[in-house]
């Protein structure tokens, strides 16, 4: 069976996650060879703040997973979370260029481009560009229109677009990594790759992914994406206020968190208390757990608030039947299910990456989503065929739209041997 190596890395504000994979084309099948796993240095609220530091984390996490595989790597499919990343609906018009009015691929890729070309801040560059459905002459909702006739064509897609500076230094540690970059993907589409059905995207479904210094989101109905976001706060802010809250150090915080943290006030008896001197000798303190449940409920409030507002933006807040799946380290919390219910009055689940075969005990938690929806992405990339196009190197159009797409030359071929 012909197969593939693929490795995928997702550069997170706490920690830096590569895994290396073997895709065996014919059964669509995920093959874990190697997963590095390392803690993340220079980057702040998911973006690259340090090009030094950001590249030795990714070296190291790189390093590992070649030695658990024992395949070298040369380049990777890399994940961009931070804040900044802005989603916008756009169309594009053009004239079929055939004598017969027949449409072709170029005629796809052509107008993809023309929407494309609307006007972008400088300061941003395109990631994504999702086609959502075509109109030729007066056929709407077309799924896809090579081979049909006629004699103008027009699409309806999404851009989804990062900060051209975070994209720059991202770029930039991978070049001191020496690890090149094969493509690009917003960290929430990515996380919904590995997670999210078919049918909760038909549906509409919202992914959440609860970071350590993000919270990112990603909103599908009728089978494509409507609306993506990064909300700078994320997890380790949970963290920082029990540090604050207890008057104690970060690392006893975090593990004050993993260990007694909950989403649940009603848990706990309202009088039992931590003993912090069982995480350092110097610590004399006792706790009210409770109290540290209170701050805790507090953060994740606030969270869960800005998610609601998102929903709110696009008129889906309490109006998507598959509901939230929840993803990144901060779906680990205990109770975060119930809460989340609560909040976003949907019906919620913990989101883990599936159907993987090899080393899959590594990855098969909600903290690798995104790494193995990198994956995920490049093999659906494949057969669906995205294409690289455009303005830049960034730049990628991704067609969420089966059928077009294997007449489409595939960013997938780089893949090939
Ligand atoms: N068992 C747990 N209980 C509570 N919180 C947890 C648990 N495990 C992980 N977390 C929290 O999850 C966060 C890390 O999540 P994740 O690994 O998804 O972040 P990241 O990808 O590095 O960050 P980002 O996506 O924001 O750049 C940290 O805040 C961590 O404290
Ligand atoms: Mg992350």
């Amino acid at each position: 069976m012909k197969t593939n190596i693929i490795t995928s890395i997702d550069l997170g504000s706490s920690t830096v996650r590569c895994v290396i994979a073997d895709v065996a084309h014919e059964d669509g099948q995920v093959r874990v060879l190697g997963a590095g796993i390392v803690p993340s240095a220079g980057m702040r609220r998911g973006a690259v703040v340090d090009i030094n530091d950001a590249a030795d984390a990714i070296a190291a996490a790189v390093e590992r997973a070649e030695q658990m595989s024992g395949e070298k790597v040369k380049s990777a499919i890399v994940s961009i979370g931070g804040a900044g990343i802005i989603v916008k609906e756009t169309q594009g018009v053009i004239a079929i260029g055939r004598a017969d009015g027949e449409v072709n691929e170029d005629d796809v890729v052509r107008v993809i481009d023309a929407a494309q070309a609307i006007s972008i801040p400088t300061n941003n560059e395109i990631i994504h560009v999702i086609p959502r459905s075509f109109r030729l002459d007066d056929q709407r909702d077309i799924k896809d229109p090579v081979g049909l006739r006629g004699v103008r064509l027009e699409v309806d897609a999404v851009i989804v677009e990062a900060p051209g500076n975070h994209v720059k230094n991202l770029t930039s540690a991978m070049e001191r990594a020496d690890i090149g970059v094969e493509d690009f993907i917003i960290e929430p589409l990515a996380a919904a790759e590995s997670t999210l059905t078919k049918k909760q995207k038909e549906l509409g479904v919202v992914l959440v992914n609860l970071g350590a210094s993000t919270t990112s989101i990603a909103v599908y109905e009728e089978g494509e994406l409507i609306h993506t976001s990064v909300l700078p706060v994320g997890s380790d802010f949970i963290t920082h206020d029990i540090a604050i809250g207890l008057r104690t150090e970060i690392d006893i915080a975090e593990r004050v968190k993993f260990e007694f943290g909950s989403a649940d006030m009603d848990s706990v008896d309202k009088k039992s208390m931590i003993d912090l001197s069982r995480f350092d000798e110097r610590e004399k303190d006792a706790v009210y757990h409770h109290d540290v449940l209170e701050i805790i409920q507090a953060r994740l409030d606030e969270i869960f608030d800005l998610v609601v507002k998102e929903l709110e933006k696009i008129g889906k807040d309490q109006l998507l039947p598959a509901g939230a799946v929840l993803t990144g380290g901060g779906a680990h919390l205990p109770h975060i299910v119930d809460f989340a219910k609560e909040k976003l009055r949907l019906p919620v689940s913990v989101g883990q990456p599936a159907n993987l075969l090899g080393v899959v005990d590594h990855v098969d938690d909600s903290s690798y989503a995104t790494v193995v929806g990198l994956l995920l992405w490049a093999l659906h990339e494949g057969s669906r065929g995205g294409v690289h196009f455009g303005t830049g190197a960034m730049s990628s159009f991704t067609t969420g739209i089966s059928g077009i797409s294997a007449k489409i030359r595939g960013t997938f071929g780089k893949f090939l041997p």
